[in-house]
């Protein structure tokens, strides 16, 4: 294994929901103890369903909410041997400013990204103004622009003046301005279509061989992270039930969870095992009050008698609440762990 270039430890962040009157009644969980290793100039991938707590574990990492509990260490890469402390929660505001300039970010959707009123050399060169890195920033701006297949032309014109694949590219341009060393790619192209999607995978990893840059990459759809990542994490619930190199966790699944979820890939082989999962997202919520969190587990015993009406139809399922079980992170196979028994 490479050396990693930050390590997370046991990140935790709690949302907490109020009542009207603003008191406390709940909280969200939605990180719960999540442990992670990246390792340098590789991709690693995060999937998960929807509110399973991908986007927070990014926002955490990045210091944009502050971690109920646990650590993010960053390596003598990130460090530079100038900041006071590995440990980010220790770092002043002037070196977590530092710290995110090392790390670009893209988001999902690009037009919600892009200012619509401001011209494209204006949005790249944005963050080499903000950190005062104005020398030359023209050429600098077309520089990034080339880097992504687009070119001085472009400078004078407004975002909707582009497609979806071409806005996804101004992204990139931008999230590349400060010659970051880790890119966090946040369903980077889940609302392009699938031939530009190709074009901008093929892009990144490029960029990726060009520069020595590490990926964080945040996906549902398994194809693309198949396609894009060395190593991979499950997440359930605010939790990683799996992580393995991405070719072991596709031909070894050990989770349920992680089987269902690649059982539900379309695939030509009709013999192919189908796990449905049955029932919605268990909520992440956990409540304060007890008689709340009896509720709770009623309501999730009256899901599973649902689930038993419908057995004998041949069908494999899991039921939404046997997930729920925790089990410590196990060793199954070389660098593969997994919440299983
Ligand atoms: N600021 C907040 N206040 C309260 N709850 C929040 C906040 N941000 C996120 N959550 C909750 O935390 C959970 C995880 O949300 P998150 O955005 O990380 O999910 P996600 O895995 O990125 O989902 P998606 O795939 O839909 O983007 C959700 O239940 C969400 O409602
Ligand atoms: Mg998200």
């Amino acid at each position: 294994m490479s050396q990693s270039i930050i390590s997370i430890k046991k990140l935790r962040k709690h949302f907490p929901v109020k009542n009207v009157w603003g008191k406390d009644i709940a909280l969200v969980k939605a990180l719960d103890g999540v442990d992670l290793k990246i390792e340098n100039g590789k991709t690693f991938g995060i999937v998960g369903e929807s509110g399973c707590g991908k986007t927070t574990l990014m926002r955490t990492l990045l210091r944009l909410v502050e971690p109920t509990s646990g650590s993010v260490v960053l390596s003598e890469d990130l460090n530079d041997g100038k900041f006071s402390s590995n440990n980010l929660e220790e770092l002043t505001n002037e070196e977590l400013r530092r710290f995110r300039r090392q790390i670009g970010v893209v988001f999902q959707d690009p037009m919600g990204a892009l200012n619509p009123r401001m011209l494209i050399k204006d949005i790249v060169s944005e963050p080499l103004v903000i950190h005062g890195k104005t020398a030359n920033i023209r050429e600098k701006v077309i520089w990034l622009l080339n880097n992504v297949g687009l070119g001085e032309e472009h400078l004078y014109r407004y975002p909707h003046e582009f497609s979806g694949g071409q806005r996804q590219r101004i992204v990139i341009a931008r999230a590349l301005a400060l010659d970051p060393k880790i890119l966090v790619l946040d369903e980077p192209t889940s609302a392009l279509d699938v031939s530009v999607q190709a074009q901008i995978l093929n892009l990144l990893n490029d960029l990726q061989e060009k520069y020595s840059l590490t990926y964080i990459f945040i996906s549902h759809d398994l194809s693309v992270i198949e396609y894009m990542c060395d190593r991979l994490a499950v997440m359930y619930l605010g939790k990683v039930v799996e992580e393995a190199e991405t070719e072991e966790l596709f031909s070894n699944p050990q989770h349920p969870y992680t089987k269902a979820l690649l059982s539900a890939t379309p695939s030509f082989d009709k013999d192919k095992e189908k796990i449905m999962i049955l029932g919605d997202v268990p909520s992440p919520i956990t409540y304060l009050d007890e008689s709340k969190a009896k509720l709770a587990t009623e309501m999730t015993e009256q899901e599973r008698l649902e689930i038993k009406s419908i057995e004998g139809k041949g069908i494999d399922y899991i039921v939404r609440s046997s997930l729920n079980e925790v089990f410590p992170l196990k060793k199954v196979a070389t660098s593969h762990y997994a919440r299983v028994k």
